[in-house]
């Protein structure tokens, strides 16, 4: 189910995503322990290719094969990061033979696990591939504490189709269940010429996130075995308090 959503973004994910924010963290963190890092979910490579150009080698799972496709045309661009390695995997259920110092999850992936039982499975294979003292660092969104626009869509931003050049519209629309810890997140584009005329129309299946509490969050490390020795609200490395919008998590191996 997740491969479909993705495959169906694969071809825009570059170009609405944009957001380019996290990378001097992750680089950081990349080159924090030595040796290769394993990244969960890496898409269409945008922290993968930078990690590597940073001169740390890197392997990046990802289960959509459109996704990989794009990360895997970046190649050429990046002849000085030849040695990345770039495998379709579930994150959930791997076994790749070797361990890391470091695994990365960014860009809220851990939040598309729908059920507490792939949560551990992902944490359990974490476990088997990171060495004693590695880390596990994961990026989500925190709990939602209510919004106002729920269930409306809204313009969310402009941006540039790379291939025409032409202006495209991003619409989003969010709706929660409360119960289920659920928020599925709607996105429209829209590729419109100078007066306005809509030239294109894609409608993306909608994502499905889980969130997750800092309890559980804590929880599911200890199940490992892992104990949380940083939690951070942002990039700059503010310190995490429960109720903000961001969640950075920093597991160590015991
Ligand atoms: C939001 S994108 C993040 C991509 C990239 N890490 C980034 O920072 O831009 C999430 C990626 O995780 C992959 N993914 C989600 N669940 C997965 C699973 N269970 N197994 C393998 N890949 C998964 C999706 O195919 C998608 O490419």
């Amino acid at each position: 189910m997740v491969d479909e959503l993705f495959d169906a973004l694969a071809e825009v994910y570059d170009w609405i995503q944009t957001f380019k924010g996290d990378i001097p963290f992750w680089i950081n963190q990349a080159k924090r322990n030595d040796g290769p890092v394993l990244e969960l979910g890496c898409g269409t490579g945008r922290t993968t290719w930078e990690i590597a150009t940073a001169g740390v080698p890197i392997v990046g799972l990802d289960s959509s094969e459109a996704m990989l496709r794009v990360a895997e045309s970046k190649r050429e661009l990046h002849p000085d990061a030849s040695s990345v390695i770039l495998k379709k995997s579930k994150i959930n259920e791997f076994e790749l033979g070797i361990k890391f110092n470091t695994i990365i999850i960014p860009n809220r992936t851990f939040e598309l696990a729908q059920s507490k039982e792939e949560q551990q499975q992902i944490f359990a294979s974490c476990n088997k591939h990171l060495n004693p003292k590695g880390n596990l660092v994961l990026f989500l969104l925190g709990p939602p504490t209510g919004d106002i626009t729920e269930g409306l869509e809204q313009l969310q931003k402009t941006v540039i189709n790379p291939t025409t050049g032409n202006k495209c519209r991003l619409f989003v629309k969010d709706a929660y269940d409360w119960q289920n810890q659920l928020s599925t997140h709607y996105q429209r584009l829209e590729e419109i010429e100078g007066d306005g005329t809509v030239l294109r129309e894609w409608k993306f299946p909608p994502i499905k996130y889980h969130w997750i509490t800092a309890q559980e969050l804590e929880n599911l490390g200890r199940e490992v075995n892992f104990k949380v020795v940083a939690r951070f609200s942002d990039w700059l490395r503010r310190p995490y308090q429960e109720g903000d919008a961001c969640m950075i998590y920093v597991y160590e191996k015991q």
